[in-house]
């Protein structure tokens, strides 16, 4: 009830939308629909109450509830269902056991922090409360378990657009897993797969963005930032989290097409930090340095060694550096 009040104010054509319209459009009595106003207000929402016009949302708090994400999202399976957390071990873990008692395809967990946030081979990811986006999707594709991988891929993707139409920041995707701004990192994405040989159960896909950080720990400073230490902005969090998921569905709907990325080629490339430029490759065993061409519709990263051969690199435990920095 609360979701669709919001989502019919947010929608609202003027911004108002009179109290009878509410009623009509909930199918609820007028003091249900003033209970729930004054519900929102609590929590920090200011809506006015104009005579003859209605309720107008005139500021919102920055969360990240179920009802302040859902009432952004025009999307059709892609956070239909939030669970929200105040406090939860990780995103992605919550999401995992979720899916274990059947969450539907397209479920979206997000909190205001985790205790035990997971960074990719084992590391942590560690974010202040309420400051970042943590969020992790259940998906259920009917797709060959090889090409899950490059669902990475395509968060990535919908991050890098959507912090740039968005927040109006030059972002761009470093290959395989992480968005960078000015050569640092604003967001990580940690893909986890349950499957069977040739079966997908389920796929848990998280995605950490450094949204409103003003300071960043020691370790990350040199490589990392966050949206709001380049825009100078507080981010919208929620909105940026629709802005995500909106993209995400539209390419994943076009990844499922053809289980590859050959749809998304071009955009893809065309926001890939360090296309054309050096790169050096640590794979287990050999290092070399070469010149990347983008992405390949595998998803694999082409890499142009000295001497003129192609390598197409796969992200499993490939480590793409640019020669001077992290990008
Ligand atoms: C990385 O760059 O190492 C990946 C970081 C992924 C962090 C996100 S935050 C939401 C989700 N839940 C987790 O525990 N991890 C991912």
């Amino acid at each position: 009830m609360k979701k669709k009040v919001l989502k019919a104010l947010t929608e609202a054509r003027d911004g108002y939308l009179s109290g009878q319209a509410l009623c009509d459009a909930l199918a609820v009595s007028r003091t249900a629909v003033w209970k729930v106003i004054n519900q929102l207000k609590e929590e920090g929402y200011q809506i006015e109450s104009v005579p003859h016009r209605g309720y107008r949302i005139l500021k919102r708090p920055d969360v990240v509830t179920a009802e302040e994400i859902g009432s952004r999202l025009q999307t059709e399976t892609i956070g239909r269902q939030v669970v929200f957390y105040d406090v939860i071990d990780s995103t992605n873990n919550e999401a995992k056991r979720l899916a274990e008692t059947g969450a539907a395809d397209g479920t979206l967990v997000v909190t205001e922090l985790q205790e035990h946030g997971k960074g990719r081979r084992g590391r942590g990811w560690v974010t202040p409360a309420k400051a970042s986006i943590m969020m992790s999707l259940v998906l259920r594709p009917q797709i060959r378990p090889e090409h899950a991988s490059s669902v990475t891929l395509v968060m990535g993707l919908a991050v890098a657009e959507a912090c740039r139409e968005f927040c109006k920041v030059d972002a761009r995707i470093k290959w395989p897993n992480d968005v960078v701004v000015d050569g640092r990192k604003i967001c990580g994405i940690l893909t986890e797969l349950s499957s069977e040989v040739d079966y997908i159960n389920y796929l848990v896909i998280g995605t950490g963005i450094n949204a409103n950080l003003t300071e960043l720990p020691l370790e990350i400073a040199a490589t990392a930032t966050s949206l709001t230490l380049q825009t100078g902005m507080k981010i919208d969090r929620a909105g940026l989290i629709a802005a995500c998921l909106e993209r995400f569905e539209t390419y994943y709907r076009k990844f499922l097409q053809t289980e590859d990325v050959s749809l998304l080629l071009l955009q893809y490339n065309a926001l890939l930090a360090g296309k054309e430029g050096r790169v050096c490759v640590l794979e287990p065993g050999k290092e070399y340095i070469g010149t990347s061409h983008g992405i390949n519709e595998r998803g694999e990263l082409l890499v142009e060694r000295e001497d003129g051969t192609i390598e197409r690199v796969y992200a499993g435990e490939v480590s793409v550096r640019g020669i001077y920095g992290y990008v």
